[in-house]
């Protein structure tokens, strides 16, 4: 029997956190191809929005890597679509974003994981790497919000993507100046389009192990990585992914702006002339 002086206050959506928050919505995803056996944070995105019931527009250049994403979805009782694009250009980008908007009826949330490239120093590399680092990074994000904000609700959501290069001092390479770039673009968009109810934030990504990671990358290699992380685990495509899914519904709904690290705690301050660092575990 409830209590009728003093009722529970269950009213708002944000008291159930296993709603379905995104039924009735469409999520584009650039990126969203699975692009190899150990999956990709554009899959995951792609699945667990989908998993939320959002109807999926899968964008990537890999036509066969988004069929996959796509098979996937449909054989789980998904709705879900391939539109090949080349985030590179501005032109395919807005052809693409625009069919799925037709398709779809609307936008409510934009993600993108395209990036990587440009992890050389600054010093001692062609002009041409310098603008491939730049484009595929931080102007196909922004080519991708340009297409999606005429195509997009309010109360919509747009999540990008950088990574842990792009903090601290670590060295210059085109790759962590175009991902903090990223950063800045995610946090001047929020401002941008708050008058617009849409959202905007980015996720920066740890040493994740994924389709991503393993191509320039061998398991002595990855276990050194995986000791640098502080939590002394390493994280894969669903721990974006996840956090990803938070930030793209309303659970996050006064969120926008911000960077989210998602790295499992950082890398671990292993110099033992640090203060504290006699403190922390050594293996
Ligand atoms: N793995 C890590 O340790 C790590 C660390 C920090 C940041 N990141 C970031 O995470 C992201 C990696 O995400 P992922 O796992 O989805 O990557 P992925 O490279 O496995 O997949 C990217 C998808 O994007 C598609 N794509 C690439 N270029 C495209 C283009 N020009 N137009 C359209 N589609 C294109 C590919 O076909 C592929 O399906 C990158 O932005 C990377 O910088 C990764």
């Amino acid at each position: 029997m409830p209590n009728q002086e003093f009722p529970v206050p269950l009213t708002d959506p944000l008291a159930d956190p296993r709603a379905q928050w995104l039924a009735g919505k469409t999520a584009a995803v650039a990126g969203g191809g699975l692009s190899g056996p150990l999956g990709n944070v554009g899959f995951a995105m792609a699945w667990l929005y989908h998993r939320a019931g959002a109807q999926v527009a899968v964008l990537d250049r890999d036509n066969a890597a988004a069929e996959r994403t796509v098979a996937a979805i449909t054989e789980d009782g998904g709705n879900a679509k391939v539109f090949e694009v080349d985030v590179l250009s501005q032109e395919s980008t807005s052809t693409a974003v625009a069919a799925a908007a037709e398709q779809f009826g609307s936008l409510d949330v934009v993600a993108t994981s395209i990036g990587g490239g440009g992890a050389t120093s600054v010093f001692g590399l062609s002009e041409e790497e310098w603008d491939r680092a730049f484009d595929l990074n931080l102007k196909s994000a922004w080519r991708l919000m340009v297409a999606s904000e005429p195509h997009m609700t309010n109360g919509g959501a747009i999540v990008t993507v950088s990574s842990g290069a792009a903090e601290g001092r670590g060295p210059a390479m085109p790759y962590s100046l175009a991902k903090a770039g990223v950063e800045k673009l995610t946090t001047g968009a929020a401002a941008t389009l708050a008058p617009r109810g849409i959202r905007v934030n980015c996720i920066r990504v740890g040493m994740i192990w994924g389709a991503f990671a393993a191509r320039g990358m061998d398991e002595k290699m990855r276990e050194i990585r995986r000791k640098n992380v502080a939590l002394q685990t390493e994280g894969n495509p669903w721990d974006i992914a996840s956090a990803a899914l938070f930030l793209s519904t309303d659970q996050a709904r006064w969120i926008s702006g911000q960077v989210l690290s998602v790295d499992g705690g950082g890398f671990a301050i292993r110099s033992t002339g640090a203060a504290g660092a006699d403190t922390l575990q050594k293996n």
